[in-house]
């Protein structure tokens, strides 16, 4: 894929923290830098809705504040605890993560990405989210939201359809972090991906990338995004107006 040029680079950036200003959502992982923080929130959304994540998340850190005290709780009071959200790997996962940083590092999260990626469960969506939420460096992520804005905003559904692989997406989501915003940037993907360009029914009509956007002349906006950002499908497609 050709990189998007400079020009087009630096519209994207400002629209984005221009609508972040005024769009963002106030929610209290954004409320503090605390690597620990920022761990416990990222692991809850890795497969939970906002609205889920919110009490559980102020639930689980008044009853584990510390990297430490959830090193030394039993791994069964966290599943316990983290329950509604999901019988599943992640507080097993968050509660090793805990113990390997307590026994590793004293407590405190490494701040690269290569010893990030080598606790149990952190992915390299999970390591950027960290290092750009904690630690104030300019790194990509690329979860589902932010795949399909970029998907959408740069290729458009054909060209979507050719990418293999996500080091496209990876490589397009590290050459648009504006340096020294790395954190406002990414807060702002989220949202703009989880509120405004919507799987569904995104808000082509008063969105800021309309006039960057190559997913926009396509077709008329109810239809429009259904698919892209989907993964390719073979088999025949229309072409025209309805592309999907
Ligand atoms: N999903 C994962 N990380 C998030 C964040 N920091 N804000 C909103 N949604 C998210």
């Amino acid at each position: 894929m050709r990189r998007p040029d400079a020009g087009t680079v630096r519209r994207f950036q400002c629209r984005l923290l221009t609508w972040y200003r005024r769009h963002g959502r106030d929610l209290p992982w954004r409320r503090t830098r605390d690597p620990y923080r920022v761990l416990v929130s990222e692991i809850m959304l890795q497969q939970t809705q906002v609205d889920r994540v919110l009490p559980k998340y102020r639930q689980f850190l008044d009853r584990y504040p510390t990297m430490q005290s959830l090193a030394g709780a039993p791994v069964d009071d966290v599943r316990a605890l983290w329950y509604p959200l999901g019988y599943n790997v992640r507080p097993v996962r968050l509660h090793a993560i805990a113990r390997e940083t307590v026994a590793a590092y004293g407590g405190r999260l490494p701040d690269d990405a290569e010893r990030l990626r080598r606790l149990p469960g952190i992915g390299r969506y999970t390591a950027g989210a960290i290092l750009s939420f904690a630690y104030g460096r300019d790194a990509a992520i690329l979860d589902t939201n932010v795949r399909r804005v970029l998907t959408r905003v740069f290729l458009g559904p054909r060209r979507a359809r050719r990418v293999r692989g996500e080091k496209t997406l990876w490589d397009l989501a590290a050459a648009l972090v504006p340096r020294g915003r790395g954190y406002d940037f990414n807060q702002a993907l989220m949202d703009f991906g989880a509120t405004w360009c919507t799987p569904r029914a995104p808000r082509c009509p008063t969105c800021p990338m309309r006039r960057l956007c190559v997913s926009y002349p396509v077709a008329p906006p109810a239809r429009r995004h259904a698919r892209a950002g989907r993964p390719a499908r073979a088999g025949p497609r229309r072409v025209g107006r309805e592309v999907r």
